[in-house]
């Protein structure tokens, strides 16, 4: 039988993970809540090729999120330079100084939800690679893999809905965050938007675009 798609992309997680500076390996301890936090809010508008000597020089000087919260606002608005958006450095501070005064990050992604600036992508994210939760994590790449492994016929902004239960549908509880994390590689390295790698693809044994011979007619484009 077919192992659950869930299950062949951990596996293939296992082996081709990539090694990124805020990731544990597949199956280790899972990285600090502060690491994820911050590795997603700068990938959110900026390349993974960009971030990672960014995060690192960033992480360097402020290890911890009480580092950060105690840091001079200017100094955390000129380290972030380049990476887009000073409102996203701003929210930052603000969240950085909420999370200090709590004593930690929450543990939960409905308490995650409420950090000033944390959205409703990035609470998944954390709830789910830091602490274990069986969040569902919708990003770009993956609403374009569920919108190709199940054919959705209509543009990703109107099938929100559809796109959320499908993949609600296909996380695991068993490691959600190497789930989370294999879906965001796999729409990087394989499921990519323009020619994508079917013949390397875990899911394509199920996957109704792959089928259909047209995986990149999806996801389908905004009507104009
Ligand atoms: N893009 C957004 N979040 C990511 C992550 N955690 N790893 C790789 N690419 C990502």
């Amino acid at each position: 039988m077919l192992a659950s798609a869930a299950e062949r992309l951990l596996t293939h997680y296992d082996r081709y993970a990539r090694a990124l500076p805020w990731r544990s390996p597949p199956g280790s301890a899972p990285p600090d809540p502060y690491i994820v936090w911050l590795s997603e809010v700068m990938l959110q508008q900026t390349t993974v090729a960009t971030v990672k000597p960014r995060f690192r020089r960033f992480i360097a000087r402020w290890p911890t999120v009480e580092a950060l919260a105690a840091a001079p606002d200017e100094e955390v608005l000129s380290e972030w330079a380049g990476l887009g958006y000073y409102a996203r450095a701003r929210n930052l501070i603000a969240c950085a100084r909420e999370v200090a005064a709590l004593g930690g990050f929450p543990r939960t992604e409905a308490a995650l939800r409420e950090l000033p600036g944390l959205g409703a992508y990035t609470a998944a994210a954390i709830a789910a690679i830091a602490f274990g939760e069986r969040a569902v994590v919708v990003d770009t790449n993956v609403a374009r893999i569920v919108a190709r492994h199940n054919r959705i016929d209509r543009p990703i902004e109107k099938a929100g809905d559809e796109i959320r239960r499908f993949a609600d549908a296909m996380t695991p509880t068993d490691r959600p965050g190497d789930y989370a994390q294999a879906m965001m590689d796999l729409g990087a390295t394989v499921c990519r938007p323009k020619r994508p790698d079917c013949a390397a693809c875990p899911l394509s044994a199920d996957c109704m675009a792959f089928a259909g011979g047209d995986p990149e007619a999806f996801p389908v484009a905004k009507a104009r």
